[in-house]
């Protein structure tokens, strides 16, 4: 039974053989947060015990002290003197709820949830605690899914007005936790464009530290994910206790160290700039977060967040299977395209053994250069004279598969769309607009809006006969305001852009089940769990310099798998860096992730296009292992001068081991590399060289990686279990 509920006790034990979640109702009124962690039979200490034992005179409600105890739910204004989980405006302005325990439901399975992108859990089982404040009539219930097969907890709140006047959400976060065990450390993922998801660990201090977007996407710079830890916790050991959201709009993440050193954890939608009105009856969503427990340090944690995308998160027919082999075009030509030049690198790839052809961004309207043609999703004749019909038909003929970019959420000031409909994209009226890389942002919380979009994308997918999708969307947003939406309703906006844009992603990617998406914003604007349910796989960033992927794609992997991570091989100097990089260590480093290629093939010497080929047959081998093995991060490019991960098969048989060099620095060892997850009773062969290791040894003394000859030098490893 992986929820126990004990009457007697009033306490709701979630659990599976490792891992324990404990609440408790205390005073029969308020569920507290018990304790989260290793796997436990039960909790006997008394909490109120613990937390009433203040000197401090303190608040009290119904003779509990709110402000000190770890809550579930906690709200501002009865008592508690930290921000809470939940803010509702209510008729006469006040906002004070005394949110007490009504019922609770134990479900199997666990239920989708309507609008927005959810784990699946036909195995999880499901708590529904149900609270209510008597005065407003306010309801919530709080959902927790335990899973026998991962370590994580998926939370969620659906707030219920039974009241009888109308009430405002300003606020309606997915989870809190109040953890008591000295947490000593925060880490998370910042960054920006074209250096995405970099790890930034620091000390938790007492007040408010975390991460935020208000940009109207998940974003370049920050990724809606935490993990608080003791200082000690390292990638193998330690225990970690982790949040991430599954959402895609600005997001809000954050810790606060009281006076007592609790911390408490909360992720969710961004409170600024969002309300939500609530009429008598109406509910309101929040989206999943999920909380991953790991004892094994951050590896640990990674791979539990790993198997839940996996497993539950990620859909359709390419979730499991292996990705084409893919070729762009962007960098190879950017807008400088025509038919002829399309299928000669279309036949280059064919002819090093690339499975699909990409036709990236400038095939519409008259986008000659980014200024103009986004929402006029029409062939430009200039340069396909037999328009994408007869593009596709031919990259077909030649054996490949045929994919296609667009920017559907976009709207170009100059674009027949526009002209048409000038109020369909996001302004305000009789103010400036602003522009970023000459776009605005259409308007998605409208019907006729999102109507658009499916219809125009779905004509292209159909007359390009497209077996690919790059659904790319270029800048966040601002000057934000709907015509749709009365003057009172305006800060709605930022979530229904969210919920019509997963209406929009449903309808699409439904329509077209056979079809491979990939998400992109900018590169990694946009990587996160909302995404992946959509589509499996996203374009990590448009830094495609191997020494800098590095850190990005280690980066990234913190919460993502491999198989979601876009990651292409591009032509040197590198074009964001100017770095040069050998051909071997990019091809490495995209191996790391959904590998392809961005560069002019056309132009490669003989001797590279023939290495190209051989790479392309390693890829093609070992993709099942690369994609969903077992990840770990062996070496951290943020701590150093290196960077090293392995893959490693379920059955424990078979591993592929990267070592990237930064610059080449002299007179240094070789270095020891130990490696993880094998089986120490297995002997392992390097293919490559023939040499035989014990998993044991190659576990603890490691693996021996050659010095490097000239920078940025990477050495893979094959290692097969030997019978
Ligand atoms: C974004 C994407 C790139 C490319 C360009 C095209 O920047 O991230 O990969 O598609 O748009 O304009």
């Amino acid at each position: 039974m992986p929820i126990l509920y004990s009457p007697e006790n009033q306490v709701f034990h979630l659990q599976n053989d490792r891992i324990s979640y404990i609440i408790r109702l205390v005073a029969g009124k308020y569920p507290i947060h018990q304790y989260w962690g290793k796997k436990v039979r039960a909790i006997h200490a008394d909490v109120m015990e613990r937390c009433c034992n203040q000197q401090e005179e303190g608040f009290t409600l119904h003779e509990l002290p709110l402000d000190t105890l770890p809550q579930e739910c906690p709200v501002f204004g009865c008592g508690d003197m930290r921000q809470g989980m939940l803010e509702v405006r209510q008729a006469d302005g006040s906002s004070a709820l005394d949110l007490c325990y009504d019922s609770h439901e134990i479900l199997k399975g666990k239920p989708a949830l309507k609008g927005l992108p959810s784990a699946r859990g036909e195995e999880a089982e499901t708590l529904v605690l149900r609270l209510r404040d008597e005065h407003s009539g306010v309801a919530v219930e709080l959902s927790y899914s335990v899973y026998p097969d991962i370590d994580v907890i998926a939370r969620n709140m659906r707030v219920v007005n039974d009241g009888e006047q109308p009430v405002v959400l300003e606020r309606a976060l997915s989870a809190c936790v109040d953890l008591e065990n000295t947490h000593a450390q925060l880490t998370t993922l910042s960054g920006a464009w074209a250096r995405e998801r970099q790890i930034v660990t620091r000390p938790l201090v007492p007040g408010h530290q975390g991460v935020e977007s208000v940009r109207g996407a998940s974003s370049h710079q920050a990724c809606p994910f935490m993990a608080l830890g003791k200082s000690t916790v390292t990638e193998d050991e330690g225990e970690v206790y982790a949040l991430s959201l599954c959402y895609s709009g600005s997001f809000w993440a954050d810790v606060f160290v009281d006076c007592n050193d609790m911390a408490r954890a909360q992720i969710g939608i961004q409170p600024f700039q969002f309300s939500w009105e609530l009429k008598p009856g109406d509910s309101f969503q929040t989206p999943e977060a999920y909380l991953c427990y790991s004892a094994n340090g951050l590896n640990g944690m990674s791979r539990e967040f790993h198997h839940l995308c996996g497993r539950y998160i990620t859909r359709g027919k390419y979730a499991h299977a292996s990705r084409p082999l893919l070729v762009n075009n962007w960098e190879a030509t950017y807008f400088d395209f025509n038919e002829d030049k399309l299928l000669e690198l279309a036949a280059c790839a064919k002819d090093v053994g690339i499975d699909l052809f990409v036709l990236d961004d400038g095939w519409f309207g008259h986008r000659d250069v980014d200024n103009s043609s986004l929402g006029d999703w029409v062939d430009d004749r200039r340069k396909l004279p037999n328009g994408l019909r007869g593009l596709s038909d031919k990259i077909h003929g030649l054996g490949l598969k045929f994919g296609l970019w667009f920017e559907p959420e976009m709207i170009s000031p100059d674009s027949d769309l526009y002209r048409a409909h000038p109020d369909w994209c996001i302004h305000i009226p009789g103010r400036m607009q602003v522009e970023s890389r000459h776009q605005l942002v259409l308007d998605l919380s409208r019907k006729e809006v999102r109507e658009y979009i499916i219809d125009a994308v779905s004509a292209a997918m159909e007359r390009g006969n497209v077996d690919y999708v790059k659904w790319d969307m270029n800048r966040n947003m601002n000057m934000l305001h709907s015509d749709g939406l009365d003057s009172a309703h305006q800060k709605e906006l930022n979530h229904r852009y969210i919920l019509g844009l997963y209406e929009i992603l449903e309808a699409v990617t439904s329509r077209f089940p056979d079809v491979l998406f990939e998400s992109c914003a900018g590169g990694g604007g946009r990587f996160d769990f909302g995404m992946m349910y959509y589509m499996p796989q996203a374009w990590c960033s448009d830094d495609t310099d191997a020494f800098m992927r590095c850190r990005i794609q280690y980066g990234t992997s913190m919460v993502f798998p491999v198989s979601t991570m876009g990651a292409h091989v591009s032509a040197v100097p590198n074009h964001q860096m100017g770095r040069s990089t050998p051909l071997a260590t990019r091809a490495a480093v995209a191996m790391g992730g959904t590998y392809g290629y961005e560069l002019d093939l056309t132009r490669l010497p003989k001797e590279e296009l023939d290495e190209i080929r051989r790479l392309n047959e390693k890829v093609k081998a070992l993709q099942p292992l690369l994609l969903y093995g077992e990840f770990y991060r062996l070496c951290s490019p943020f701590e150093g001068n290196k960077t090293a991960f392995m893959s490693v098969s379920e059955d424990r048989c078979e591993a592929v081991v990267t070592h990237v060099y930064g610059p080449a620095e002299p007179n240094r060892q070789p270095v020891l590399l130990p490696l993880r997850g094998l089986d120490a009773e297995k002997e392992y062969r390097d293919v490559e060289s023939g040499r035989v290791y014990g998993g044991d040894e190659l576990m603890t003394h490691g693996l021996t990686i050659p010095r490097a000859w000239g920078d940025y030098m990477a050495t893979q490893f094959h290692l097969v279990a030997v019978d």
